[in-house]
């Protein structure tokens, strides 16, 4: 099967621009690599409440289903933010991961040379970081039941069920297999119920992987750990909402949000890809939406992981992979990584990349 369509929804603030970046980064690819890639846009969260008073129109709903892969940006609009909006804008990418089953969200983070020294830690602890987050992405306390309010009382429900975790930890255990072989389960089992069911089936879970190394660490500890030592990590698998703030945490230490991809996926098609979902880890940033300085690295690294696991291009994947490593490496960094008297503008970082996968 050549997969090729790619539904983009750029949704909000710096989601714009940075979808903007990787899609000009996706055409030199194709272009370079003969995929034909076709690129539909779509509108979604505040965007898509604007123009349809909703975050999620059910035709995008029917053309992320039908699409080979979707490349996402951010959603999130301060005007939508109130008890009065009609619509959340954030609703639009809870809605795609929930309706499209994208329950295994991976959140890799690495510290190479270039970004090693930039770090807001210290060289030392962070240089040679290689960790591999697997967030559990449509079940916890995200999508439990009943949640609701009753005038000055509000309640959420943290549910998880055994199979749900046993095909998160099959994930992940899988994951590890292909990597050093270390699994680091995340929980609160010192309180939590589901915690405590967590821990049962990925010990159970482990039985399968014998190779693998698995450790149990509390969620406290290993925000933590994250940063004192944060080369001791391989593979973490975590629930919805612990592996949300424990990869905004991780992004500091390469430096920045805006270095930080992630892959959202449902099982594997019988070809092997996924469908999947791809967006950097940040959101909307209204603080510095319009100014041209966000940086794009996240989304068009998350591209390249649309190609490698979507798509079934491993070489464009790589391609990407390489040309974002050497731009950094050259000095080549939006604000949030080289400051205001040396970073340079979305477009520059974009049009450094693009150059070197399409040279000429
Ligand atoms: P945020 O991630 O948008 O921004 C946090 C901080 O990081 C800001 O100072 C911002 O300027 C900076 N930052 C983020 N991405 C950057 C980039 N690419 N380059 C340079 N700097 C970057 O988080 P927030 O401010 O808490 O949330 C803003 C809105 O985004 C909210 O509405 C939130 O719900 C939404 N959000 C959406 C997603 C998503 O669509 N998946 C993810 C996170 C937050
Ligand atoms: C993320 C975001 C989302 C989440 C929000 C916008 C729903 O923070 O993708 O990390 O909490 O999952
Ligand atoms: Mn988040």
């Amino acid at each position: 099967t050549t997969r090729r369509k790619v539904l983009v929804a750029a949704g909000d603030g710096i989601g714009t621009e940075v979808t903007a970046a990787a899609v000009e980064v996706l055409r030199a690819v194709s272009q370079r690599f003969g995929l034909g890639l076709e690129l539909e846009p779509a509108l979604v969260g505040g965007a898509s409440i604007a123009a349809h008073g909703t975050a999620l129109t059910d035709a995008v709903l029917d053309r992320a289903r039908a699409a080979d892969a979707i490349l996402f940006g951010a959603v999130g609009d301060p005007r939508y933010d109130g008890p009065d909006a009609p619509d959340r804008p954030e609703r639009a990418i809870l809605a795609l991961r929930k309706q499209l089953g994208l329950f295994a969200n991976l959140r890799p983070v690495r510290v190479d040379e270039a970004s090693a020294g930039r770090s807001p830690l210290r060289e030392s602890i962070v240089a040679g970081t290689d960790l591999l987050v697997v967030r559990e992405l449509t079940g916890g306390i995200y999508f439990g039941q009943p949640r609701g309010r009753e005038g000055e009382r509000a309640f959420d429900t943290m549910v998880y069920t055994a199979p749900e975790i046993e095909r998160i930890a099959h994930v992940a255990f899988g994951l590890a297999m292909r990597r050093r072989k270390r699994l680091t389960s995340v929980d609160k089992a010192n309180v939590l119920d589901t915690s405590r069911l967590w821990r049962e089936v990925v010990t159970r879970v482990a039985a399968n992987y014998p190779e693998v190394e698995l450790e149990h660490l509390l969620v406290d500890a290993c925000a933590m750990d994250m940063l004192r030592r944060p080369t001791r990590f391989d593979v973490l698998v975590t629930g919805n909402m612990f592996g949300d703030i424990l990869t905004d945490e991780a992004s500091m230490l390469p430096g920045s949000m805006g270095l930080m991809p992630s892959a959202s996926l449902a099982p594997p098609r019988p070809d092997g890809t996924h469908p999947g979902l791809y967006e950097p880890i940040h959101g909307s940033a209204p603080d510095i939406a319009g100014q041209g300085i966000a940086n794009p690295v996240a989304t068009i690294a998350s591209a390249a992981m649309l190609l490698r696991s979507s798509l079934g291009q491993p070489e464009a994947a790589a391609a990407v992979e390489a040309a974002i490593a050497a731009t950094l490496a050259e000095g080549v960094a939006t604000v949030d990584i080289l400051g205001p008297s040396q970073g340079v503008s979305t477009q520059t970082v974009t049009e450094a990349i693009v150059a070197r996968i399409n040279p000429g």
